[in-house]
């Protein structure tokens, strides 16, 4: 590997466990024919993909008032070009620091703040929804619990989460007692049944959609989709890209989930706005959004991207490790 100083580097935060997107990367330059390298950061160096970029940079926590600083002296000595969020905790600093990160050269592929902020915060994502006239799953007020006669089984989680931690399927009123109380800034839904999908969708430097993949999840472990597959139901992908273009300031690859219900409606949960953890599933099936964002800063346009996923593509994940002497 050559050094990095003037190549296409491009740095990830908050890298973890997301192994199979960075070596992804880290080919797309190789096929593309260019010379730089693949940077990551973590809080901890036993995080797997640590050892799996081609520099490794431990760095402060997210919440530190430093860590902006940090990583934009980082950008500027490993003369960084584009950089990629991969959890939800410091997007809101990176799409607000957009603008510093562009001064010492790096284009921070991030959305824009009022996107991340409706992304954040469960009861903005309904409200978004539902005011571009997409269907999500009612919301209900749980302060007017007791004169409403609520219809069971119900939904909560909290309003803030990630990675479907806290959250609890509620049977009937005892159980809706308890888990207000237990669940931190609970939102209590409808509870939906039905299938699950994730919308890859990738904008581009204009804001504007120019692909949008459906996953159907089969399994899920520990908050992350273990198997998948691609499924071109015709009513998600419609209303997925009803979806992505409501979405004003988003810039590369978010994601999108919703159910889709035994009666065919298409209701939407939940927004992540940057790479999801199952996104290899559709690279894997040719919608190969590093390659095309890459493309794009580059000046080159990909076209039409509409149809360049291989549906009925299968994601089967299984544990993998990294084998280390010492750290
Ligand atoms: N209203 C709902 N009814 C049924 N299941 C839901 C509902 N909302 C969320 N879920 C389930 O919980 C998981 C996590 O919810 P989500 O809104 O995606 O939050 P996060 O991924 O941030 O934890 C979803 O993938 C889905 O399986
Ligand atoms: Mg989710």
């Amino acid at each position: 590997m050559k050094p990095g100083k003037g190549g296409f580097n491009i740095l990830f935060t908050c890298v973890g466990r997301r192994v199979s997107l960075i070596r992804h990367f880290q080919r797309t330059l190789a096929v593309l024919g260019l010379e730089g390298r693949v940077v990551g950061t973590d809080v901890s160096e036993d995080a797997p993909a640590f050892h799996v970029v081609d520099r490794a940079y431990r760095i402060c926590p997210v919440d530190d008032p430093g860590y902006i600083k940090q990583l934009i002296e980082l950008c500027k000595s490993e003369q960084i070009k584009l950089l990629f969020p991969l959890i939800d905790t410091d997007l809101l600093k990176l799409s607000e620091s957009r603008a510093d990160f562009l001064e010492a050269g790096t284009n921070a592929v991030v959305s824009d703040p009022e996107v991340i902020r409706i992304a954040l915060n469960k009861y903005r994502t309904h409200d978004f929804f539902v005011s571009n006239g997409l269907d999500s799953p009612e919301v209900f007020d749980m302060g007017s619990m007791v004169e409403e006669k609520f219809k069971y089984p119900l939904f909560m989680k909290p309003m803030d989460g990630n990675a479907s931690k806290g959250i609890f399927k509620i049977r009937d009123e005892r159980e809706l007692l308890f888990f207000r109380d237990y669940v931190q800034k609970p939102i209590l839904q409808e509870c939906m049944h039905g299938t699950e999908f994730t919308l890859d969708i990738l904008f581009d430097f204009n804001g504007r959609v120019r692909c949008v993949v459906p996953r159907k999840r089969i399994e899920v472990r520990a908050g992350e989709v273990s198997k998948a597959v691609i499924v071109d139901n015709k009513n998600v992908v419609e209303q997925g890209w009803r979806a992505g273009n409501s979405v004003k300031g988003a810039r590369g690859c978010i994601n999108i989930q919703c159910f889709l219900t035994e009666d065919e409606k298409v209701k939407f949960i939940e927004i992540n706005p940057r790479f999801g953890g199952g996104v290899p599933l559709s690279l894997q099936a040719g919608a190969d959004f590093p390659r095309w964002i890459i493309e794009m800063v580059r000046g080159n346009d990909p076209g039409d991207l509409r149809n360049s996923y291989k549906k009925n593509t299968y994601m089967l994940r299984y544990d993998d490790a990294i084998f280390l002497d010492g750290l």
